[in-house]
């Protein structure tokens, strides 16, 4: 059965560029990351239960996978993701950098887990997968009683702009969201305001939501800025590639975004989530 979601990496036109920031990504948030994973590894060490099985799932590069390595290294970590291409860079990069991991190669939809965990860790991949709600049910379902589950996704609707978002009602954003629409991709971009409520439904307790917003158009946030121009810009050649948009009228409307966000004086503030329990 063909794979269903919104970020179905391998067949993807320009994937190059879109590893590239997906890396570029991992650098941004490292130091972000790192605080996360050591508060996670004083609170299991304090509760002397720490984890020995992890599993990193949408990894994609495999970068939060080294991580976690590093920060547990007597657990057992797994590698999961569903696209060939960034399991075999993951593999490449974890190699390199002598760290032993375990690798699945699965759609989480399908996959059938043998073993459970007592850490799952998600980074922006629920609001790409077809249906985020199930994927949280799949998650919780391998999650050992007394494990914790970490999910930090985006939310495009808890945005704050002034003046209006500048791709609204443009022929890029129409075109994005009838591909969406007619190809079934399912996902949801605003999956980040709702993880906790999806958790509490499936035995998950003790959550905690942390939100964190970065303003794009700070002057000293010219990475996070290019990072995030470049979710559309990668988006391009597959919306061109199907029909949906020219590349003129795409390149033209990607232009005024990156013109907004080089403007000061616009505010435009984005939010992660950050959500994290415990299964009763
Ligand atoms: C935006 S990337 C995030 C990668 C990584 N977690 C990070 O934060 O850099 C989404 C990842 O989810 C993976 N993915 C998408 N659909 C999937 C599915 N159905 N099953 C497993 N992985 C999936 C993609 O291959 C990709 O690596």
């Amino acid at each position: 059965m063909p794979q269903k979601g919104r970020f179905i990496f391998d067949s993807r036109p320009g994937k190059e560029a879109e590893l590239k920031r997906l890396t570029l990504l991992n650098e941004y948030y490292r130091p972000f990351m790192e605080k996360l994973f050591k508060s996670y590894e004083k609170n299991s060490r304090e509760r002397e239960k720490p984890f020995k099985k992890i599993i990193d799932i949408g990894a994609g590069t495999g970068y939060t996978t080294l991580l976690l390595k590093f920060f547990f290294p007597y657990a057992d970590v797994t590698y999961f993701d569903s696209s060939l291409d960034l399991t075999e860079a993951a593999g490449r990069e974890i190699t390199k950098q002598g760290c032993t991991v375990n690798f699945l190669k699965g759609d989480l939809d399908s996959f059938d887990f043998s073993g459970t965990y007592d850490l799952v860790f998600s980074r922006f991949t629920l609001k790409h997968l077809y249906d985020p709600p199930a994927a949280i049910k799949k998650m919780t379902g391998i999650l050992d009683p007394g494990g914790r589950i970490v999910l930090m996704d985006k939310d495009v609707t808890a945005n704050i702009w002034y003046p209006a978002f500048p791709l609204y009602r443009t022929k890029y954003m129409q075109a994005l969201n009838r591909y969406n629409r007619q190809t079934h991709r399912g996902g949801d971009s605003s999956v980040g305001r709702k993880i906790k409520y999806l958790l509490s439904k499936n035995n998950i307790v003790n959550i905690t939501v942390e939100a964190l917003q970065t303003s794009l158009t700070g002057p000293e946030n010219t990475l996070y800025r290019q990072l995030y121009i470049g979710v559309y810009e990668n988006l391009l050649p597959e919306l061109v590639e199907a029909g949906f948009i020219t590349e003129d009228d795409a390149h033209r409307d990607i232009t005024a975004l990156r013109e907004f966000l080089e403007d000061t004086n616009n505010l435009a503030i984005t939010f992660d989530f950050i959500v994290s329990g415990i299964k009763e």
